[in-house]
C-alpha cells in the first residue's frame, strides 16, 4: 500500500490512523490524528513517532519491530504530545500491511485510540457486562424457581396421584366388602330362614312326640289288661294280633319314639346350629364359644366333606384346646372359618381328582383331611389353626393370596374376595393376625390370632 492508498481509504475512516515505517517515519495520517493532537495535517508531514511521542525512541522501536514481524494485530501504548503542550495516552494497535525487505522498509498500520475514550468505553462495556450479567442471573434466578415451581407441582400432581390411588383403593375395598357381605349375608338369611321355617314344625313334632309316646303307652297298657282278662279272644281278634305281630309292635314301638325323639332333636341341633352360623342378629361384639362357631360351619359344610364320586370322604380330625370365651364379631368370624375352610375343601377337591388317594397312586398313606387346631396362647391370645392336606401353595400364589379379586379357580367358581375378606377381618377387625403356611404338594396350614377380648385390646 502506498501513502496514497493508504490516504484513500483512511480519509473516509472516523478513527485515528497513522501509515509508518518501521523505522517510525511517519509516511500518512488522516484527519482524525490530526484532530487529535490538535495539528494541522500538513504539520504532521515528515514527522517521526519519536517527534509525536514522548516515549523513549528505544521503546517505540522495539513496539514497530513487533509489529512488523508479527501476522497478527499488536496491541501497544503511545504518549502523544498535543500542540497545546498536553500529552495524551493512547491505544495502539499496530498491523503490518507490507512486510520489511532489503529493499524497502516495513509498513505499519497504526490505529489510534483515546485511552480516556478506550477507559470510557471500558466502563460502558463493564456496564454493559455487568447489566448482562444481571440479566443472565435474573434469568438464572427465574429458572430456578420456574423449575422449583415445577418441581413442587410434580410433586402435588403425585401427592393428588397417590391420594386418588388410595382413594380408589379404599373403594375397591369397600366395593368388595360390599359384595362378600352381601354374599353372606344372602347365605346367612337363607340359613336363618331355613333354620326358622324348620324350627317350628319340627318343635311341634318334638312338643308332641312326648304325648303321642304316653298315649301309645297308655293304649299298649290297656290291651295288656284287656289280654289278661280276656285270654281267649274271639277269632277276628287272634287273625288281628297275628296279622299285626303284636308282640313285635309293643316291643318296637318303644324303639320307634325313641329314635323319633332323636332324630328331632337333632334336626333342633342343626337348626340351632344354622342360627348360630348365621347370627345375623349379633353385629355387636359378644362373647362366644368359638368351638360353637366352628362346629356350625362345619355342619354347614358338611354335605361337602361326604364322600362323593370323584373324592374320597375328607376327615375332619379337632384338637380343640380350652378356650375362654372370645368378645369377638361372631358372625363375621364365622365367616373366615367358612372361607378357610371352604378353600381348604376344593383344594382337597382338586388334589382328589388329581389322583391324590387313588388307588392306583402307591404312593397314597393318608387320606383327605382337614385338622382344627385351637389353643389359648397366652391369657390375651388365642389361635386356631386349619390345615389341609391337599396340593399346597406355591410361592407365587402366596404372596398374593390376600389381594381382592386373586383367584386360581375356574370363572364362575372363585371370586377370589374370600381371604382379602378374611384378612380384613381379622387383622383390621379383630386387631389380629392371619397368615398362610405351606409346603407345595403337602397341604396349607392357615393360623388365626385373635385377642381373647378385643375390647380391652382396644383401651390398652
Ligand atoms: N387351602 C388352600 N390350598 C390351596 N390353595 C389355596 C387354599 N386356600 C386358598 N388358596 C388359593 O388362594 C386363592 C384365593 O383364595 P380366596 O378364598 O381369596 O378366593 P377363591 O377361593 O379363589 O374365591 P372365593 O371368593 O370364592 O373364596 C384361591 O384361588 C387358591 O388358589
Ligand atoms: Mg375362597
Amino acid at each position: 500500500m502506498t501513502p496514497e492508498q493508504f490516504l484513500e481509504l483512511a480519509i473516509v475512516l472516523p478513527e485515528p490512523l497513522l501509515l509508518v515505517t518501521n523505522e517510525g517515519q511517519v509516511l500518512a495520517t488522516n484527519q482524525a490524528v490530526a484532530d487529535m493532537l490538535t495539528l494541522r495535517r500538513q504539520e504532521l508531514q515528515g514527522k517521526t513517532l519519536f517527534d509525536l511521542a514522548t516515549q523513549p525512541a528505544s521503546d517505540i522501536i522495539k513496539y514497530l519491530q513487533a509489529c512488523s514481524t508479527s501476522r497478527a494485530m499488536i496491541l501497544g501504548s503511545l504518549t502523544l504530545r498535543k500542540n497545546d503542550g498536553q500529552t495524551l495516552i493512547c491505544r495502539t494497535q499496530g498491523a503490518v500491511i507490507q512486510p520489511w525487505s532489503p529493499e524497502s522498509s516495513a509498513l505499519i498500520l497504526l490505529r489510534l485510540e483515546n485511552r480516556t475514550l478506550a477507559s470510557n468505553n471500558f466502563v460502558l462495556l463493564n456496564q454493559k457486562i455487568d447489566e448482562l450479567g444481571k440479566e443472565v442471573q435474573k434469568r438464572k434466578q427465574a429458572e430456578l424457581e420456574l423449575q422449583k415451581a415445577n418441581e413442587e407441582l410434580e410433586i402435588r400432581v403425585e401427592e393428588r396421584t397417590t391420594a386418588l390411588q388410595k382413594t380408589l383403593n379404599e373403594l375397591q375395598l369397600t366395593q368388595t366388602q360390599l359384595i362378600q357381605a352381601e354374599k353372606m349375608s344372602s347365605l346367612g338369611q337363607m340359613v336363618a330362614g331355613i333354620a326358622h321355617e324348620v324350627n317350628n314344625p319340627v318343635s311341634f313334632i318334638y312338643g308332641n312326640l312326648h304325648h303321642a309316646h304316653k298315649y301309645t303307652q297308655d293304649l299298649l297298657k290297656l290291651i295288656e289288661i284287656y289280654q289278661q282278662i280276656c285270654q281267649d279272644p274271639p277269632l277276628e281278634i287272634q287273625k288281628q294280633i297275628e296279622e299285626i305281630d303284636l308282640s313285635f309292635l309293643i316291643e318296637d314301638i318303644t324303639k320307634l319314639f325313641e329314635s323319633m325323639t332323636a332324630g328331632t332333636q337333632r334336626i333342633q341341633e342343626i337348626v340351632k346350629s344354622l342360627r348360630n352360623f348365621s347370627r345375623l342378629d349379633e353385629a355387636e361384639l359378644k362373647q362366644v364359644n368359638i368351638h360353637e362357631g366352628i362346629e356350625s360351619t362345619l355342619m354347614i359344610l358338611d354335605h361337602r366333606l361326604q364322600a362323593k364320586h370323584d373324592c374320597p370322604e375328607i376327615k375332619v380330625i379337632k384338637k380343640y384346646g380350652q378356650l375362654p370365651n372370645v368378645t369377638c364379631y361372631p358372625g363375621q368370624l364365622n365367616q373366615v372359618f367358612m372361607n378357610i375352610l371352604a378353600n381348604a375343601i376344593d383344594a382337597l377337591e382338586k388334589s382328589a381328582v388329581a389322583g391324590q388317594w387313588s388307588a392306583a397312586n402307591s404312593k397314597t398313606t393318608d387320606k383327605p383331611q382337614i385338622q382344627i387346631t385351637t389353643e389359648l396362647i397366652d391369657k390375651k391370645w388365642i389361635a386356631i389353626t386349619i390345615a389341609d392336606n391337599g396340593f399346597g401353595i406355591d410361592e407365587q400364589v402366596r404372596s398374593k393370596l390376600f389381594d381382592p379379586f386373586f383367584t386360581t379357580k375356574p370363572v364362575g367358581k372363585g371370586t377370589g374376595l374370600g381371604l382379602s375378606i378374611s384378612y380384613q377381618i381379622i387383622v383390621e377387625k379383630h386387631g389380629g393376625q392371619l397368615n398362610c403356611f405351606s409346603t407345595p404338594g403337602k397341604g396349607a396350614e392357615f393360623l388365626i390370632k385373635i385377642p381373647v377380648n378385643l375390647q380391652q385390646l382396644s383401651f390398652a
